[in-house]
């Protein structure tokens, strides 16, 4: 299937991805004719059942694994072209993989910690720590750094994890799995900053998981693999409400729509809104589930940003869009 086509030049491309384990009667193949397109700034979401090829496809993009046949290019350079030293730098450097599940150095404050990446990159101290602040700020713990980790709380330590896997100067962050080991609560609230992170860092994520929940809410663009194969590319609200086939349509049969949909994917634009202005006000990040609580019993709500009107929602489309399900009237 062809990728989403989109403004601009992908920072990282990949064509005809194909790998293949084994030989012979053990041949196995994981992977088969996956095309990305990833962009600068996105949060790319790799989904897909156990075995779909998720973490294969993951690691070739930096080469840990090499395709059986197909190609990755990082700003139109294949990455196949280069020496082993020149593919070191690429995956130190532009294309790095977050491997630990957050643990943290105890002995260091919790600024050195979230400084780490950089540091053995050998970025000198003061930029490293000022962007470790910036990170840490983000994450809600501005006045943590000088703190030793155990004086942290469990998921004030996994914030600060996070914050170093995206203090980084690489290109493209992959992450495999990153949230899969943590309670619910937790989970859902590193999503949610994972997403402010990337965003305020400006950082390209690339993220495994096979929680759809998780891939509507982290993902700006999501790919949905089945057995190796491309099923679906799109956004969220592509493949939530236009499944390419049956196979698509069962996988997100389950998802929870009010939580994986977004005030900004009903927005209504101020010229095209026919209706009274309402006088509740949401965020173009609030999930439906959000409006929906702010709602009462107002006919709609305005969409505003840092004070600005960017248009409206109306109470009948978050319903309508939250009802949503294939084969079924809302
Ligand atoms: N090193 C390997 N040797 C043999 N088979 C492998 C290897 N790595 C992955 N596979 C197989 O490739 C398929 C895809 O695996 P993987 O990419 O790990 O899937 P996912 O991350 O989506 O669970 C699976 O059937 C898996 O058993
Ligand atoms: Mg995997």
């Amino acid at each position: 299937m062809a990728a989403v086509t989109r403004a601009g030049e992908p920072l990282l491309v990949a064509r005809g991805l194909s790998k293949s384990f084994g030989r012979g009667a053990r041949r196995k193949v994981a992977v088969q004719g996956v095309d990305l397109d990833i962009h600068r700034g996105d949060i790319y979401v790799l989904i897909g059942l156990s075995g779909s090829g998720k973490s294969t496809v993951l690691r070739m993009l930096n080469r840990l694994i090499d395709p059986t046949t197909g190609t990755v290019e990082l700003d139109g350079q294949d990455l196949s072209d280069l020496t082993p030293k020149q593919l070191r730098e690429v995956r130190n450097r532009r294309i790095s993989m977050v491997f630990q599940h957050f643990a943290l150095f105890p002995h260091r404050t919790v600024r050195e910690n979230a400084a780490y990446g950089l540091r053995l990159r050998g970025v000198d101290k003061a930029r490293a720590w000022d962007k470790a602040d910036e990170a840490l700020s983000i994450v809600g713990l501005a006045d943590w750094g000088d703190a030793k980790p155990s004086e942290l709380s469990g998921g004030m330590k996994q914030r600060v994890g996070l914050a170093r896997a995206l203090t980084t100067d690489a290109d493209v962050i992959l992450m495999d799995e990153p949230f899969s080991a943590l309670d619910p609560l937790i989970r859902t609230e590193m999503q949610d900053l994972l997403v402010k992170l990337a965003h305020e860092l400006g950082r390209t994520v690339v993220v495994v998981t096979h929680d759809l929940n998780e891939a509507t809410q982290l993902g700006t663009h999501i790919t949905l693999l089945a057995q190796g194969r491309v099923a679906q590319t799109g956004t969220a609200v592509d493949i939530l409400t236009s499944p390419a086939d049956d196979y698509v349509r069962r996988f997100v049969g389950e998802v929870d729509r009010a939580r994986a949909l977004k005030a900004s994917d009903v927005l209504v634009p101020t010229a095209q809104w026919d209706q009274a202005v309402p006088e509740v006000t949401v965020d173009p990040g609030h999930t439906l589930a959000q409006v929906a609580a702010r709602l009462g019993r107002s006919h709609g709500a305005a969409v505003t940003e840092n004070g600005s009107l960017l248009g409206y929602v109306s109470t009948e489309s978050v319903l309508s869009a939250v009802a949503h399900v294939e084969g079924r009237v809302a």
